[in-house]
């Protein structure tokens, strides 16, 4: 594309951000009941490349989730994160989503007297820091509407209120849609849906790496959603750490082998480690 003014469709060093994750320990629960659930994360996602973090149940999955988006429950005890160099970890949640952070999670809340609409146009708002035009909004919103499949009375519904577990992901990568974020992680997005639902739900997920170099971080326990959304990295998550790290064809060996080998060497290691401390 010779025009100047074209949105960048490939990832490259110059058009997409970093977020770096270096050492990252957290904590949940208080006092005595305080235990360490993230024992030292490592991970950079570069604009445009998508990564795969895939681990067992009560890995620590969503809790790294979390922990980047600045949920309060999590306490960080070390190590830091940023996004093209800004300390994330001293920023607000708002911050963290002007920043660029998007985090579509596991178990979508409710918010019982908000509508959809209202929602997203609040949302969209309050990362960009003005009122979306009203024309094109009511254009991008219905575009992307139609493409996730989804009904336009589905605008009217209050948020999360009664949704299936599909209208909740497709909800939430329609605010993926319109929010742009720079870096996105997508906590599970892909349980619960069935196989048609997969497949909107990843074309809006590479729609929107078509759009722009979006880094993607998609958590998930299952490789079926690898299908439709190809990572440039795959990382097995295992009690509080990544394990090990490949390109795709490491999910392919996931599928066949599960975790089980994972599991128990960490187990091992997690034991000899309590003993040496
Ligand atoms: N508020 C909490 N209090 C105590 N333990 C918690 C809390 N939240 C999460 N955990 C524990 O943290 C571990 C990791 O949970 P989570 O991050 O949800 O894992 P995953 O997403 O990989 O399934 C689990 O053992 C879970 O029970
Ligand atoms: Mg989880």
């Amino acid at each position: 594309m010779t025009s100047p003014t074209a949105t960048p469709t490939a990832a490259g060093p110059s058009t997409g951000s970093v977020l770096e994750i270096r050492d990252l320990h957290v904590t949940v629960g208080e006092g005595d009941d305080a235990k360490e659930i993230l024992r030292g994360v490592d991970l950079t996602v570069r604009g445009g490349e998508t990564h795969a973090i895939m681990g067992p149940n009560g890995s620590g999955k969503s809790t790294l989730a979390y922990s980047i988006a600045g949920h309060p429950k999590y306490t960080i005890t070390g190590g830091t994160v940023t996004l093209d160099g800004e300390d994330v970890l001293a920023m607000t949640v708002d911050e963290r989503a002007r920043a660029g952070l998007f985090l579509a999670m596991q178990y979508p809340v409710e918010v019982p007297g908000v509508s959809v609409s209202n929602f997203l146009r609040t949302a969209a708002t309050a990362v960009t820091g003005q009122a979306p035009k009203l024309r094109t909004w009511v254009k991008d919103v219905k575009t992307e509407m139609d493409a996730l499949e989804m009904d336009s009375a589905f605008a009217e519904r209050n948020v999360n209120e009664g949704f299936s577990g599909g209208e909740k992901k497709r909800h939430e990568i329609l605010q993926m849609r319109l929010l742009k974020p720079k870096v996105a992680i997508l906590d599970e997005t892909d349980s619960g849906l069935d196989v048609d639902a997969l497949r909107i739900v990843s074309e809006g997920v590479n729609r929107a790496k078509a759009d722009s170099p979006v880094g993607v971080l998609l958590i998930t326990h299952y490789t079926r959603i690898l299908r439709y959304i190809k990572p440039d990295f795959v990382h097995v998550f295992v009690a509080g750490r990544i394990v090990e790290e490949g390109g795709s064809e490491l999910a392919d060996k996931l599928e066949n082998e599960g975790y089980a080998a994972y599991v128990k060497d960490s187990a091992e290691q997690a034991a000899a480690e309590a003993e040496t401390a």
